[in-house]
């Protein structure tokens, strides 16, 4: 009999291999170039809008505009990929001119918004972002949430308002809370890993349907501890919980790493390897997402300069699109990951996109 032959030659077999889905964010622009798309299809289970499904993108009631996000849903429904909504409620993607609006005004079009664009994709969805970085423990509040127009307008249980409505809506998807740094070894970090887990505990002692913490792993290779036993014993809290994890939007910063850039790969590398096989690990994890696939269309690129001014270098793929080694960093770690059941099915985890 033929050796069963593992076909692992692209993150997505990988991913697939341990029922874990592994994707990108891309723009609409990304699907202009042949080459590109390619590279995608090849790589990708599962696609995240980079900011083409935001609240200030789309706009308000009067004339929202869905022609980018309808287009990177239909490229996921052609094509078989899972699509994750990103993201429903986030203070950084309010409409400007909601600005002044009175908190009544604001708190029906926040509904209206999030119900809009849920009831646009629901069925066509595998995840939404229902709410994105709820907590700034900087400011304050002993629950850690921060100060937004959204607790303003709803109150401090505006994520319930937020996960119900969406399960309303669209039942079969899995809702997300996503976060930003929890997964750093500062103080202020572990401050937020407590406040997180007080968060949902309360939410889902009141029945808030929330299936997932979406972990969104930024990260800064010259800072990621190798080790986290925080964030280990965070992760084991959060499945006891009963939650599955998502990470959202990782990249790995090479800003502070030293120039020569055999060193800075390798540090890139160790540091996508040792952090998602520790994350993969202590979680029922639904699936691994980049934000972004190659070095020449990163956001860090502008938010995470280099002093030197060289050209910045945290993906998987380099500029020419060829693998680095953090794509073999993440091939392994993907690989390597137990997942017990939590995973999704190998192949679209719904059924239900044809
Ligand atoms: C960033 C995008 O990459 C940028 O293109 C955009 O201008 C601003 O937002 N956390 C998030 C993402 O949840 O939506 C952010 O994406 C990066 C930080």
């Amino acid at each position: 009999m033929e050796p069963l032959k593992l076909e692992t030659d692209s993150l997505r077999d990988a991913a697939a291999h341990r029922h874990l889905l592994y994707g990108t964010a891309l723009c609409t622009s990304d699907l202009t170039e042949k080459r590109r798309c390619d590279t995608i299809l090849r790589e990708c289970s599962i696609i995240t809008p980079e900011y083409e499904m935001k609240w200030d993108r789309i706009g308000g009631a009067d004339a929202p505009d869905f022609r980018a996000s309808d287009r990177l849903v239909a490229f996921a429904v052609e094509n078989g990929l899972a699509f994750h909504g990103h993201t429903l409620w986030w203070h950084e993607s309010v409409p400007q001119d909601l600005g002044e609006a009175s908190d009544a005004r604001f708190a029906e079009a926040a509904m209206e918004h999030l119900t809009r664009v849920v009831r646009r994709y629901a069925g066509r969805v595998y995840s939404w972002d229902v709410v994105n970085e709820p907590l700034e423990t900087d400011h304050g509040r002993r629950d850690g949430l921060r100060h937004s127009r959204f607790l303003r307008a709803f109150g401090p249980t505006y994520l319930e308002v937020a996960f119900g409505r969406a399960a309303e809506i669209d039942p079969e998807a899995v809702l997300v809370l996503n976060e930003m740094g929890l997964e750093y070894a500062s103080p202020g970090a572990e401050r937020k890993r407590r406040a997180m887990l007080a968060l949902l505990e309360r939410a889902l002692a009141r029945g808030a349907p929330i299936h997932c913490l979406g972990i969104q792993s930024h990260l800064d290779a010259a800072d990621q501890p190798r080790r986290h036993p925080e964030l280990r014993a965070f992760l084991r809290e959060i499945d006891g919980l009963g939650l599955k994890v998502m990470i959202t939007e990782m990249d790995v910063s090479d800003q502070n790493c030293p120039r020569d850039r055999r060193l800075r790969d390798g540090m890139v590398a160790d540091t996508y390897r040792a952090y998602l096989e520790l994350v993969l690990e202590e979680s029922r994890s639904l699936g691994v997402s980049t934000w972004g696939l190659s070095d020449d269309r990163t956001w860090l690129a502008t938010a995470r300069k280099r002093p030197d001014g060289a050209a910045v270098r945290p993906m998987l793929l380099d500029r020419a699109l060829r693998r680095k080694p953090a794509w073999h960093a993440v091939k392994s770690a993907l690989l390597s990951a137990r997942n017990p059941d939590g995973g999704v099915e190998p192949a679209f985890p719904k059924g239900k996109i044809n």
